[in-house]
């Protein structure tokens, strides 16, 4: 498809690093891409997302299209003007956040209706639904229209959900089209049940797609469960294109999951976690909260170039948290995703080099070593 492609630049066992290019920018993976739910990675500007090293980021058609609705945003003139926001942009496409956040669910093989966790106004999203969304708001990067079930769940309840997706899959790549310059991902389901998975690829590479998802992961299995289904799901992937992991994770979550050949995630936890007071560092997690740091003097993290650790000691962290301070959430917010920009920097520079596992054993070593 012109203006989008993806070049892989090398590898190193099953990682590899290489760019995404679209026509509003290049994505270097393996890529994190920091959550912007509602029109918005919160308690940070645009630029200030930008400054932390992110070529991308993440919007949510189920967010948006309840408000202010995806119909404002495109008279608007797009998310991204709307936003402020002028790189690429993945919009996911609404099935998950429905299951976990509205009421009222109504399941069919059409789609999903839905009462608004805002006001609770009714909606309906369906495969072609959620492609008139995503194409409204302008989104670079469109997702499949899919269901997750949530877990535990038996394998029959697991075939059943990945087989509705799979020809929810196929109705959103007719409803799609042609579209020059965008992307389609389509999303595996499977649960951690490995014939569910091998049955969910072969039903996507049918049907053929700008890149590929795992989806229906990190939804309470465990990592170990989660890295297991890793070990062979991503091979059973086209290798010329990007393989993206939904909804993860933690720091050695994504370590892991790069070494087995994926190139893209999101999650909302270095975001979310710093509007609560949580610092991810290189030596583990850091709670602002505690009394201990009442009066540090010393950085999160002395090694550190945001600006939370260029400026501010751990005293002053902790004080404007305790205080509810709205530049603590601020800070802490550019600090995490600051040091998940740098994990995924120096991942791709070790893949280049062929130093991937060196670099991975000096991040483990250095977490052991704890906060000191
Ligand atoms: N975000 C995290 N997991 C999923 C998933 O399985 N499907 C979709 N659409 N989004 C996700
Ligand atoms: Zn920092």
């Amino acid at each position: 498809m012109s203006g989008f492609s993806f070049t892989l630049n090398a590898s190193d066992g099953r990682a590899r690093t290489g760019v995404i290019r679209t026509p509003r920018g290049e994505i270097r993976t393996p890529a994190f891409m920091p959550v912007g739910t509602a029109g918005t990675v919160k308690a940070m500007l645009p630029e200030s997302v930008r400054a932390t090293g992110a070529d991308i980021l993440l919007g949510n058609t189920y967010h948006l299209m309840l408000r202010p609705g995806a119909e404002r945003i495109a008279r608007l003139g797009g998310l991204h003007r709307f936003m402020n926001w002028s790189r690429p942009i993945l919009t996911d496409s609404g099935g998950f956040q429905v299951m976990s956040l509205s009421e009222l669910r109504k399941l069919t093989e059409d789609g999903v209706t839905f009462a608004s966790h805002v006001d609770g106004s009714r909606h309906f999203l369906s495969p072609e639904t959620s492609m008139e969304i995503q194409r409204l708001l302008g989104s670079d990067i469109v997702m499949a229209f899919d269901e997750c079930p949530a877990l535990p769940a038996t394998h029959a309840r697991q075939a059943e959900a990945m087989r509705l997706s799979m020809r929810w899959a196929q109705r959103s790549r007719d409803a799609f089209g042609d579209r020059p310059g965008h992307a389609l991902f389509g999303i595996m389901q499977g649960g951690v049940e490995r014939d569910l998975r091998e049955e969910s690829a072969e039903a996507l590479r049918g049907i053929g797609f700008d890149g590929y998802a795992i989806g229906g992961l990190a939804v309470g299995e465990g990592q170990a469960a989660m890295l297991g289904v890793l070990d062979y799901a991503t091979e059973l992937l086209p290798a010329g294109q990007p393989r993206y992991l939904m909804g993860v994770g933690k720091p050695d979550d994504i370590v892991g999951a790069v070494q087995r050949g994926i190139d893209m995630m999101d999650c909302v936890l270095p975001s979310r976690s710093g509007r609560t007071g949580q610092a991810w560092t290189r030596r583990g997690q850091i709670n602002i909260k505690n009394a201990r740091h009442a009066d540090d003097p010393r950085p999160l993290d002395e090694d550190c170039t945001c600006p939370a650790c260029s400026g501010y000691s751990r005293a002053y962290l902790h004080h404007v948290f305790r205080a509810g301070e709205m530049i603590s959430g601020m800070l802490l917010t550019w600090h995490n995703l600051h040091y998940y920009q740098q994990i995924m920097q120096q991942m791709r520079e070790a893949i280049a080099a062929g130093t991937l596992d060196a670099w991975v054993a000096g991040f483990h070593a250095m977490r052991a070593q704890g906060d000191i």
